[in-house]
């Protein structure tokens, strides 16, 4: 821009950076300073906390996650319930998350613990392992739903009566496999009771109180059978 062209309200120093600016040769479809400043936004991104880093990967991810949903009738301690649940939530989060139900545990959500067993269809299942939408029209019991307070279960009777709990954060996963032991075929030996809960840790380490639980209830259920 000539001298004689320039506007005289415009201060000499702008016009001149302008005409620098317009001087960056175009890097693809970024110039010198865009690709320096996303270069900055990347190099914080990647040095910002790995929680941080992963809400903003949820959030991204969250709108098309949320809109596709099953619709699922699960019979839940003996009381149908239809829930839209997402393809991939699991039958222990379904449970806890959306139908309250707290007594079923998580503790590895891998399948080692067996805190959060539950029955399906009369047979123990570790309800972290499988997903709700698989489980149409299915029997579902949890610890609620096999005796509470005032009217508790033989087992949960037994687990009281022999300290088979310390924290008691495994407690309702072994009852609910306990109780499922009492109509499978195992031996009448305390190993035979060890193997068949092998399933379950705990991790207070109650095991001989559980195993005296069992027995008893084993007992008390072939007397009565
Ligand atoms: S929480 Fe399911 S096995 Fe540990
Ligand atoms: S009672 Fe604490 S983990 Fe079993």
């Amino acid at each position: 821009m000539s001298e004689q062209n320039r506007d005289p309200a415009v201060p000499e120093k702008i016009v001149t950076d302008e005409t620098e600016q317009s001087k960056e040769k175009p890097f693809g479809h970024f110039t010198r300073r865009t690709f320096i400043a996303q270069l900055g936004a990347a190099g914080i991104a990647a040095t910002a906390t790995p929680s941080l880093a992963a809400a903003a990967t949820q959030e991204a991810a969250a709108p098309s996650a949320r809109e596709e949903t099953i619709a699922v009738t699960l019979s839940i301690n003996g009381k149908k319930q239809t829930l839209n649940v997402e393809p991939r939530v699991t039958l222990l989060d379904c449970l806890r998350e959306r139908l309250n139900l707290t007594g079923t545990k998580k503790g590895c959500d891998h399948g080692q613990c067996g805190a959060c067993t539950v029955h399906i269809n009369g047979r123990r299942v570790n309800s972290c392992l499988t997903f709700a939408a698989m489980h149409e029209g299915d029997e579902i019991t949890t610890i609620e739903g096999i005796g509470q307070p005032g009217n508790l279960h033989p087992m949960q009777a037994a687990f009281v009566e022999h300290d088979g709990y310390q924290c008691g954060y495994c407690t309702s996963g072994q009852i609910m496999s306990a109780v499922a032991v009492l109509k499978e075929p195992w031996g009448p030996e305390d190993k035979d009771v060890r193997e068949a809960m092998s399933g379950n840790i705990c991790r207070c380490g109650a095991y001989p109180n559980i195993v005296a639980a069992v027995h008893q209830v084993r007992g008390n259920s072939q007397k009565s059978s």
